[in-house]
């Protein structure tokens, strides 16, 4: 009997292994730049008509849309740009890369939203990485330092939205765990640790309030500023206050794989664990890797996919592969996930405006961004491809 089992065991094991799926990112980066081609000149028409537009978002009911520089997805264009150069090294994408970062630089000041992270971090980020050049670490900074001004030491978490104050008095989202990057990197970059404690703070406060026992979260914490207790825990973009909404447990994940590589916390790790095993212990999701847009709709299976959600996982997983005792499975699962994006929800060439991937979810219960090509999935598919390529190096 004994015998019988680990024999078993041991041809699961090398089935496992041998099925590993293999990503071809020379031809997955060779579609995704003739595609990006195609996107910028559909840009460069868009902003003759309205200047004020700066990046591509998605594409909706067959129409383009793009957005100014307030929007909370502007700098993922500018920062696939980045990704093209660091891939190819090709003079092409850094001036590309360069042209369209600096449409974004005056959100560095903005202290009406929590998303700076998103677009400041990505596109300056990617492009201090590739370049030193310190104008772009000044604008990291000066964003962190308006970031900042939604901490509220009280509640002890950042405040993500200003809006819909009829529904919620402080709310904090789970993807705010993103922004915490651009804080980290500020400390780095001054030697001020105030924004490295905001950072902890907001990452601890989450880890005791936005989570359920099997580790997936609620999107929306409302907080009292005055008591630092929580109001409400609510959702606006999944099905319902208690279900799982796809993309917010792919912020979660990749949020508290982004605080371990700061801090070295085990307890961020034990998260990060924790919610790589929700994601990849469903039962649900189906065989290639790419989620419902929500754990929980009751009309699945006939209700549309999340390749962003995916795509954001895949590189999470690359990442927390590094640090985890369980890094074989999540480079496994990422892998899995990248060859179903880049091969079953890649765009044909020239269609979609020029957007690398299809089916993703932007806002569900707003009849909003259904099962279209989105700027952030696309995004997180080249840093996943980059990560894939460079994993163990
Ligand atoms: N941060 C908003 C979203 O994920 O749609």
């Amino acid at each position: 009997m004994k015998l019988k089992i680990s024999l078993i065991a041991v041809f699961a094991l090398s089935y496992s292994l041998s099925s590993a799926q293999q990503v071809n990112v020379s031809k997955s980066f060779a579609a995704a730049a003739k595609q990006t081609d195609v996107l910028i000149k559909n840009v460069d028409s868009a902003r003759v008509i309205k200047p004020t537009f700066v990046s591509p978002r998605t594409v909706e009911n067959g129409q383009f849309k793009m957005v100014i520089s307030r929007d909370w997805t502007s700098g993922f264009f500018p920062a696939e740009l980045w990704y093209f150069y660091e891939y190819t090294k090709d003079k092409k994408w850094l001036n590309l890369a360069k042209k369209y970062t600096e449409d974004i630089k005056k959100e560095q000041f903005n202290r009406g939203t929590h998303d700076l992270g998103f677009m400041i971090y990505c596109p300056f980020g990617n492009g201090y990485k590739l370049t030193k050049d310190t104008a772009y670490r000044s604008v990291i900074v000066q964003a962190a330092k308006s970031l900042s001004t939604r901490f509220n030491a009280k509640a002890g978490v950042i405040k993500s939205w200003d809006h819909n104050g009829d529904k919620w008095k402080y709310p904090v989202i789970i993807d705010n765990m993103m922004n915490l990057e651009l804080l980290f990197e500020a400390t780095k970059f001054t030697k001020d640790s105030s924004f490295y404690k905001i950072a902890v703070k907001h990452a601890n406060t989450t880890i005791k309030n936005h989570f359920r026992p099997d580790f997936s979260s609620w999107h929306v914490i409302d907080y009292d500023t005055l008591t630092g207790n929580v109001r409400q825990k609510l959702t606006a973009q999944g099905y319902s206050n208690e279900s799982a909404w796809a993309r917010g447990q792919a912020w979660g994940l990749y949020g508290y794989t982004l605080c371990y590589r700061y801090t070295k916390n085990a307890a961020y790790l034990a998260q990060a664990d924790g919610i790589a095993n929700f994601i990849l212990s469903s039962k649900i999701t189906p065989a290639d890797g790419i989620p419902y847009w929500d754990y929980n709709d009751p009309q699945i299976p006939n209700v549309s996919r999340d390749a962003s959600a995916a795509a954001i996982t895949a590189s999470a997983l690359y990442e927390l592969a590094k640090y985890s005792k369980e890094g074989k499975k999540y480079k496994a699962a990422a892998d899995k996930i990248l060859a179903s994006l880049s091969t079953k929800y890649t765009s044909k060439l020239g269609a979609n405006y020029g957007f690398i991937l299809e089916h993703s979810t932007g806002h569900r219960p707003a009849k909003s961004e259904i099962d279209v090509p989105i700027n952030y999935a696309d995004y997180y598919y080249l840093e996943a491809l980059l990560r894939y390529k460079n994993f163990g190096k």
